[in-house]
């Protein structure tokens, strides 16, 4: 796999996103969120590699790709010669933070999931990471599900990355039992936890400002724990993007993210990655029907 060299451009239409929308702090401080949020290296790769051998075997002019998001390990990770990739992504702020200008054959937009502006059949690749956490459904689900669909070629790749709950989630007690003897590696892991073990069913979700509040209720002064676990305090901080946000997320469970896929994709594979959460962290690749 190599790189390939050109143009970056980026088109800018009206933000979706209110002043409320955490996604404005969580561009600002994205240098502190790491794995599990942020895709690890292995997940990229793997990623990558079902985009390679999907190119190797169908061996398209030039391979059209679309980005749901501004993911920069993604973004950046190694396409076959002529890829052309568009991200999608309906907030400025973290398009101007997080978008690398420098990349070769691509271009954001700034633009809702639910219609791309593409022609229906037109794309080869479609992928992103963790989106479907910041949907709700039954309804935002299956209308990204549907556009994904539309726009993709019929045998085209759909890779996505999700973020699961446990089939018999921890309670809130035993997620911050945990958190004070020291039985979890990094913050992001222990938010996650929090929100699944907050969540209802897939419909109901978890609201973040509720993770927040719990988190706030628990740990008065954060300063202290952070010293306690060897945390950086900014790490730490970055729970309060949480804080008063409208918006909800929602864990499936493994079957209920397959439940989902599979009226319109076939699933190629769904690979756990080894870091810590992984097993809540699966990279799925499936082909258009
Ligand atoms: C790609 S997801 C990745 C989640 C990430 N792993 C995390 O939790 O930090 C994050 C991005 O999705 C964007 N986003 C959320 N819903 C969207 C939608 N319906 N259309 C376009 N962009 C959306 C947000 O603006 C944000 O930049």
């Amino acid at each position: 796999m190599q790189s390939v060299p050109a143009t970056s451009t980026s088109v800018a239409v009206p933000p979706a996103g209110s002043t409320k929308d955490h996604w404005n702090q969580h561009a600002r401080q994205w240098n502190w969120v790491s794995s599990p949020l942020r895709p690890a290296t292995e997940d990229v790769a793997i990623a990558a590699s079902a985009v390679q051998q999907w190119s190797d075997t169908h061996q398209p002019a030039r391979l059209s790709t679309v980005l749901l998001g501004v993911t920069p390990e993604l973004a950046r990770m190694p396409w076959p010669v002529d890829t052309q990739l568009l991200a999608v992504d309906r907030s400025e702020p973290m398009i101007h933070s997080l978008w690398p200008e420098d990349l070769p054959h691509s271009s954001v937009v700034c633009g809702n999931w639910q219609s791309l502006p593409l022609p229906a059949a037109s794309q080869q690749v479609v992928l992103g990471d963790g989106c479907f956490v910041l949907l709700d459904w039954p309804a935002t689900w299956q209308a990204v599900l549907q556009e994904v669909h539309r726009v993709l070629q019929p045998g085209g790749l759909f890779i996505m990355r999700y973020f699961l709950r446990p089939d018999h989630p921890e309670t809130i007690d035993e997620v911050f039992a945990r958190l004070q003897q020291g039985r979890i590696g990094n913050f992001h892991a222990f938010k996650w936890r929090l929100a699944a073990a907050l969540h209802g069913t897939l419909a109901q979700g978890v609201r973040i400002a509720d993770v927040w509040h719990e988190w706030h209720t628990r740990v008065p002064n954060p300063q202290t724990l952070a010293d306690q676990l060897g945390w950086p305090l900014e790490v730490v901080s970055t729970i309060n993007n949480y804080r008063d946000a409208p918006a909800g997320y929602t864990f499936p469970t493994l079957v209920e993210a397959r439940q989902a896929l599979s009226r319109q994709f076939h699933e190629l594979s769904c690979t756990f990655p080894g870091y810590e959460l992984g097993d809540r962290c699966p990279t799925f690749v499936m082909e258009r029907t």
